[in-house]
């Protein structure tokens, strides 16, 4: 086990918990932040990864750095590990020990992946506090395998610097029903629009987006790359073995008046669209369906932009066993998008609405041809992947 000195950090450091995120089937990104008792300048921390809970069994021990510069989070991708396996770990400075975070691989190709389970949820709100409690069923969840994140992780408020956005991060990690769930469950997270601010789009200012996107980037444990100035491609798919391929939308980045995704998106969608995986999951942050309300209808939403619904619509078509999920309107639903492919909001994690939008979600269904059922409601949606077929369950708190 590597060997790392306190490097003068009397405290705990270990305040936000672990995380892991984005495995495949022999690596997974593990991640941790250290808080404000840590000493000034960029600190090493050690990394171990187990077979076992106890760490008995000991797979690797690395050196990993909380930079400065990175709000001194720290990532690590542990690699060479075997596919479809649990692995357990943790980070360690000096005396200090974090706690201990449990993830998975993915199946590999002809693995034969029998069953797998994909939670799903978005939008926690801190001004909805008790019911961040959803974390603790989240974390306590048998049958999850993975989380999906659709987006709405952070509420800007009044946010606009690099700083002012970590802060909402630490005050959201420093959650320790949060911090269950990210050490229970490995995430695939991506984002909606209130990480940067409200129904933003192209027209936001460059370098506060740029700071948003940096400290979603510091705070949540993906591979991707560091942000730039060009912005952070997002959108990306992930294979668990050949049951499901997972393909996650950017529904803000490239967002204007005259489309949802940008053409190079689409394009991209229709391509990994058309795949040998059995099923076929959508995470979509922004509703593709039509609500049919008039002007209740949302300008960013694919209702208002029928060419992208319709692209939407038709790689879906060319895809094996499609199913929809998306977020973003604090409501759970069902929906059937298009004859065939069904899409299923997944509730909020603790976000509300007005309550005359809770009044208005029963009557969707008589005002939208689309709509079999909405209702307010909170929590996350599961859907369990078999060789069988895929089934979902709405878990409500
Ligand atoms: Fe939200």
């Amino acid at each position: 086990m590597v060997e790392v000195d306190d490097q003068g950090i009397v405290d705990d450091p270990f305040e936000f918990g672990v995380a892991s995120g984005d495995p495949d089937t022999t690596s997974v990104v593990l991640w941790t932040a250290l808080g404000s008792t840590a000493i000034a300048g960029d600190v090493r921390l050690a990394c171990d990864v187990a077979s076992d809970p106890a760490f008995d069994g000991l797979v690797t021990s690395d050196l990993v750095s909380a930079a400065e510069t990175d709000g001194r989070t720290a990532r690590i991708v542990a690699d060479g590990l075997d596919p479809a396996t649990t692995y357990w770990y943790r980070f360690r400075v000096g005396p200090h020990v974090s706690a201990t975070g449990r993830t998975h691989t993915l199946p590999g190709a002809g693995a034969g992946a029998e069953r797998f389970g994909i939670a799903l949820s978005s939008c926690q709100n801190r001004a909805e506090l008790l019911r961040w409690d959803n974390h603790i069923t989240l974390a306590d969840d048998p049958a999850v395998d993975l989380v999906v994140w659709l987006g709405d992780f952070i509420y800007e408020r009044n946010a606009s610097s690099l700083e002012e956005y970590r802060a909402l991060y630490r005050e959201a990690r420093g959650d320790a029903r949060l911090q269950a769930s990210s050490a229970a469950h490995p995430w695939v997270v991506t984002w909606d629009d209130h990480e940067v601010v409200n129904d933003y789009d192209g027209t936001v200012d460059p370098a506060r987006r740029l700071d948003a996107y940096r400290s979603w980037w510091e705070f949540t444990p993906t591979r991707l790359p560091r942000p730039s100035s060009d912005g952070l491609r997002v959108y990306r798919f992930v294979d668990v073995g050949d049951l499901v391929r997972i393909v996650m939308l950017d529904c803000r980045q490239y967002a204007s008046s005259e489309t949802v995704l940008g053409s190079e998106q689409l394009e991209w969608l229709a391509d990994v669209c058309n795949h040998g995986a059995a099923h076929t999951l959508l995470a979509s942050p922004v509703i593709v369906s039509s609500l049919n309300v008039g002007e209740l209808t949302p300008p960013y939403a694919f209702e208002a932009h029928p060419a992208d619904q319709a692209a939407v619509i038709a790689a879906l078509n060319a895809a094996p066993d499609p199913t929809v999920v998306s977020g973003d309107l604090h409501a759970q639903m069902e929906l059937e998008l298009a004859p065939g492919i069904t899409e299923l909001m997944a509730p909020p994690l603790s976000s509300s609405f007005p309550p005359d939008w809770a009044d208005l979600l029963p009557f969707l269904p008589f005002a939208s041809p689309s709509v079999v059922r909405a209702e307010a409601a909170h929590g996350y949606l599961r859907l369990d992947y078999a060789t069988t077929g895929v089934t979902h369950e709405f878990v409500n708190g």
